[in-house]
């Protein structure tokens, strides 16, 4: 973990938990949202919800009053999650009064009744004396002075059969950003406008070749003010490698269930998978594999993914290609990919994306066939069914392998209640 000065003010504080209160104070992040109405369109499709609710639960329906805690709300998370989960009961809390009148804005504008906003630090998260079904805390706990004790608070604030969505930096595709980091308290660099300016001027004349372009050019929001506050002059931010990852959760008492796309982190997607060394890492555990593809990427800025208490009945990745229950499952579309038609390459019927993967080698094309069997996807039916309906020779061995590589490269997710 680092510690460094934003301001005159702040530097003089002892305690960094007061340090980044100060600076989300002065720099709300991410920059607010004034308008939901784009959100509210996106989410009137039943599906996004239904797919969003399996990443979390394949096995399970979402109980329609579920509680969710949104931990470090910031601006606007909270009132989304407010708007498209009208259903649900929604708590945000959050140490920054300024991000917290932000939501409260948006809470007013769009009349979100199922909305309690309390100021309050994750760590104390206890004294609202509730118990979630699921817990959202994205880009916060690697802002805390402890985050261990942050994530033991909210993992005893969560069901036993609850699931966190949690997103914390990444080491390896950050190192650009720790470098000018390390520049900026050399130098004394201060959080205020004019600093702030001059900052993002010397980003954006440094060559395309330093570690930080990429980060800089993958970040949507890097030139705005209190982004690159956010990125460069934090008083506290630590990443983690994956296999400190899951050393961390392990001992917090979470297990590791999946990674929100997982397809960036597997030796079996994209351009890794023929490498010559891809049978000896699709060899290794889950773990290892994942940690030597982020290796092998190099570039991963956060890790983005779901875990269970460790306490939880069941398997905590209970999607299995072994046996016979996968065709039980009902395949879902995710409605953030693409089907792409134009500019194919040979032999190609379609190129399939998904919109939040950062890496262009993880686009699939699939042959006439397989388009097939990707049409039969409705949401309704068995992978049974469909690869009966879409196939004449109903190969069984093809037809898992097909749609087993259309889940690992995030394009569906399973509905498994059924086979439960
Ligand atoms: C980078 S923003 C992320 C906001 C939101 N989760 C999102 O993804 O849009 C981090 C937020 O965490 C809040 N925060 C930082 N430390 C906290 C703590 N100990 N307890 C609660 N909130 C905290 C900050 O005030 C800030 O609003």
């Amino acid at each position: 973990m680092r510690a460094a000065s934003v301001e005159e003010t702040t530097s003089r504080r002892a305690d960094p938990g007061d340090e980044v209160r100060a600076f989300y104070e002065s720099h709300p992040y991410p920059a607010p949202l004034a308008n939901l109405d784009r959100h509210r369109e996106l989410y009137r499709n039943p599906d996004r919800r239904r797919a969003v609710s399996l990443l979390l639960w394949p096995t399970r329906q979402p109980a329609p009053n579920r509680k969710i805690l949104i931990a470090g709300c910031g601006t606007s998370q909270a009132a989304i999650h407010a708007m498209r989960e009208p259903d649900a009961r929604i708590a945000a809390i959050d140490i920054s009064e300024a991000s917290l009148s932000h939501t409260r804005e948006l809470q007013r504008k769009y009349g979100l009744r199922n909305l309690d906003l309390h100021r309050l630090a994750i760590e104390d998260v206890g004294s609202l004396g509730e118990v979630f079904d699921e817990i959202v805390c994205t880009g916060v706990l690697h802002h805390l002075p402890d985050p261990d004790l942050g994530l033991r608070s909210l993992r005893a604030a969560l069901a036993q059969d609850g699931a966190m969505h949690i997103m914390v930096y990444a080491t390896y595709g950050r190192a650009g950003v720790y470098m000018m980091q390390e520049y900026c308290r050399l130098l004394g660099v201060r959080a205020n406008d004019e600093e702030l300016r001059a900052l993002g001027a010397t980003i954006g004349a440094l060559s395309p070749d330093h570690p930080i372009a990429a980060a800089a050019s993958r970040a949507k929001d890097f030139r705005q003010a209190d982004a690159l506050a956010d990125a460069l002059l934090h008083p506290v931010d630590r990443a983690y490698t994956v296999p400190q990852l899951h050393a961390w959760i392990e001992r917090c008492g979470l297990s590791f269930a999946r990674w929100y796309e997982q397809a960036p982190y597997l030796p079996q997607c994209g351009a890794i998978a023929s490498m010559p060394h891809a049978p000896r890492l699709a060899s290794l555990p889950p773990p290892l594999q994942h940690a030597a593809v982020e290796l092998l990427r190099g570039t991963m800025t956060k890790h983005d993914f779901v875990a269970y208490r460790d306490d939880r009945a069941g398997e905590s990745q209970p999607i299995s290609f072994e046996g016979e229950g996968w065709l039980s499952y009902v395949p879902l579309r995710l409605p953030w990919t693409l089907c792409v038609r134009e500019r194919l390459p040979a032999g190609a019927s379609a190129v399939l994306i998904n919109r939040a993967h950062p890496y262009p080698d993880l686009a699939l094309p699939i042959n006439q066939a397989q388009d097939r069997v990707l049409a039969a996807i409705d949401g309704k039916r068995t992978v049974s069914e469909i690869l009966r309906g879409a196939t004449e020779t109903a190969d069984l061995d093809q037809g898992r392998e097909f749609v087993e590589r259309l889940w690992r490269y995030d394009l569906i997710v399973f509905d498994a209640t059924a086979s439960r």
